[in-house]
């Protein structure tokens, strides 16, 4: 087995990828995100779906979600972004690549397009039966994609836990999963009064998952040799406050165990040069 299973990723894709400077000239024109996701929503049962969620604790697992058009958007710039990834290595808790949304927004503007789809966050709320809104401007979670792309990428039992004053939900969509990495969860931990039930799902291209962060106990199960996972996530919250200490361990983390230290205080340095 290779030493640089993602270095040979890499080298079977370039073929297929553009640099990530032209992503946003290269062949799949972007969609409409309004327009996609309303065509896929309006198909479905929203009311027996958001009563599943309830059921399940704040889960929900669609296997068929996103148009299709969407999915190969994604797809385009998942596979143009892996020049940009930030690679983690947290002993025992977590091991990949990230890429946060300010490298997003200057790469890949059609995934802040449809993280803010006034359809798609519309129809969170219908499951969800919370007001959402996007999170702050400084938070490198609003929307990210998260890499699986050496043998041992995975990230351990956890929460999403919200710094905010107020819930956070997750939205995860698979984007490429040529892996064998499964989403394990267990639902109901944090009510006493339903016993616990674990999960388990492969996302695959175009699939949902979307729960509350404080709610889903979940872990992503550790890539083989020469496999590749790639997903989005996006968060959206009832109230985007967050108290000071709250956000300095947030950043703390962002820094140490996804982003990196650069990518997160850029921006915090940037705001307060910048107070606009
Ligand atoms: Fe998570």
């Amino acid at each position: 087995m290779s030493m640089h299973a993602e270095d040979d990723v890499i080298a079977a894709n370039s073929v297929e990828r553009s640099p990530a400077s032209s992503l946003a000239s290269s062949a799949v024109p972007a969609p409409n995100a309004d327009r996609a996701v309303a065509s896929r929503t309006r198909t479905f049962d929203t009311r027996r779906l958001s009563n599943d969620f309830t059921d399940q604790g704040a889960f929900l697992y669609l296997e068929d979600f996103l148009a299709p058009e969407v999915t190969a958007q994604l797809v385009q710039s998942a596979r143009g972004l892996l020049d940009e990834v930030n690679r983690n290595y947290l002993p025992g808790h977590k091991q990949g690549g990230s890429v946060s949304r300010h490298t997003i927004d200057r790469l890949a503007p059609f995934i802040a397009e449809l993280y803010r789809s006034k359809e798609l966050i519309g129809w969170l709320e219908q499951l969800s039966g919370d007001k959402l809104q996007v999170s702050p401007a400084d938070d490198p979670h609003a929307y990210a994609l998260y890499y699986y792309t050496r043998a041992g990428d995975h990230i351990g039992w956890h929460y999403d836990t919200s710094y905010y004053d107020g819930r956070r939900y997750t939205l995860l969509l698979g984007v490429i999963d040529e892996s064998s990495c499964r989403l394990d969860y267990e639902l109901h931990t944090r009510n006493p009064d339903v016993p616990d039930q674990p999960g388990s799902v492969q996302i695959p291209p175009g699939g949902l998952v979307f729960f509350d962060g404080d709610k889903l106990r979940h872990r992503i199960t550790p890539a083989g040799a020469n496999e590749m996972r790639v997903s989005l996530t996006f968060e959206y919250v009832t109230d985007p406050n967050m108290r000071p200490w709250r956000r300095f361990i947030s950043n703390m983390k962002d820094a140490i165990a996804y982003f990196g230290f650069r990518q997160v205080f850029r921006q915090m340095t940037k705001r307060r040069k910048d107070p606009a």
